[in-house]
């Protein structure tokens, strides 16, 4: 590590943020020595807050069907070899009625922007959740829409919302996303969300294309401001129908690092260790537990429709029953020595985390 890494580094370690020009020449000189440095200070700070607890999530993908054509995105509306599906009110019942069996008192609904899900019907999905399990929280993962919609969802019961920015700059959300969508209004709904009292979740893909080190930064600088709740971070991985498809994929180390530099950003923040990050190494979700993460999210969805939602080139868990999904992670955590639990795992206030 040079010497100019080694006190960047040790000012993270120390709770200090960085400029964005910090950020940028921390993750252009980082080094396994770097990382292990800044992995272990992140551990040690995720056990301060949240001991050996690895929350889960129990994600029900309730549709494929989106009006958007992110560039990126496997089911982006422009991909006509997309098998296009929505799950009814009663299909998320019986997924949540499952999953609560199975002990999940998190239900994340995410899915594609589908105009099916207006208020009337996504309110009354949430509050028959709400109704029928009143000790679980409601994660909601739809995408853009007005503060008046999010504000209806909100008092139907939602108690949190899973917005990732994908970029904190400008030109480059242009260069991954079609001219209809904006940079600001993204960036407005994560505000209108905060503003009404989510707990909000932002976060971007590890190597999409275009990314340098100077948008990363722009990233760090955004989450250590915004401080979210929950942030999710996970590698690009490119889809065959995609004009990205010859891209190369984000990699483990690098998520790794940045989810370690987050926790220290954040120190109490809830940070999945994601699927995609499991997709391109087999022990890709253990390592990001390892670098600081503290959050699963095994599948819920009906196993009919778990091929279909494929955001991305060989995606994990399409074949297994929520049950074994949520047994093998639990296998996994215990494995490096983590205990998963299934109680709603609601961000802790501590701010000291030492
Ligand atoms: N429509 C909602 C939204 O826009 O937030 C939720 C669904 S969207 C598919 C969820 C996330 O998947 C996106 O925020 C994006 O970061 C991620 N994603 C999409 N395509 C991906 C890819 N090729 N590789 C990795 N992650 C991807
Ligand atoms: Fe809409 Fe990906 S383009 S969910």
């Amino acid at each position: 590590m040079t010497e100019r890494v080694a006190a960047l580094v040790e000012r993270l370690c120390a709770g200090e943020r960085l400029s964005e020009p910090e950020y940028a020449a921390l993750i252009e000189g980082r080094d396994e020595e770097a990382a292990a440095r800044l992995r272990e200070k992140a551990v040690a700070v995720r056990k301060a807050v949240y001991g050996n607890a690895v929350y889960v999530r129990g994600l029900i993908e309730i549709s494929n069907i989106c009006k958007n054509d992110c560039l990126y995105c496997g089911i982006r509306r422009s991909n006509a070899n997309a098998d296009r599906y929505r799950l009814t009110r009663e299909d998320i019942l019986l997924c949540a009625e499952e999953g609560y069996g199975l002990g999940f008192r998190t239900f994340v609904l995410q899915g594609g922007e589908d105009g099916y899900y207006t208020d009337e019907v996504l309110c009354g999905i949430v509050r028959a959740l709400k109704r029928r399990f009143p000790d679980c929280a409601v994660t909601l993962s739809m995408g853009e829409r007005s503060f008046e919609s999010y504000k209806a969802l909100c008092e139907a019961g939602a108690d949190r919302y899973l917005l990732r920015h994908e970029t904190a700059d400008k030109a480059h959300y242009e260069t991954l996303h079609p001219k209809e969508m904006s940079f600001d209004n993204r960036m407005r709904c994560l505000r209108d969300l905060r503003a009404l009292g989510y707990q909000v979740g932002c976060g971007f893909m590890v190597g999409s294309p275009g990314q340098t080190p100077q948008t990363l930064a722009k990233d760090l600088a955004f989450i250590a401001d915004f401080q979210p709740d929950m942030c999710g971070i996970g590698p690009f991985i490119p889809h065959k129908d995609t004009v990205f498809r010859d891209r190369p994929a984000g990699t483990v180390e690098l998520t790794c690092f940045l989810l370690s530099v987050i926790r220290l950003l954040c120190p109490t923040v809830l940070l999945p260790s994601t699927t995609a990050l499991g997709t391109i190494d087999p022990l890709g979700r253990e390592m990001g537990i390892e670098s600081g993460a503290n959050v699963v999210m095994p599948n819920l969805s009906p196993v009919s429709v778990r091929k279909k939602y494929m955001l991305y080139d060989n995606k994990i868990c399409t074949g297994e029953e929520s049950a074994e999904c949520k047994n093998c992670l639990a296998m996994r955590m215990a494995s490096i020595g983590y205990e998963v639990v299934t109680d709603r795992g609601d961000r802790k206030q501590i701010t000291d985390a030492g």
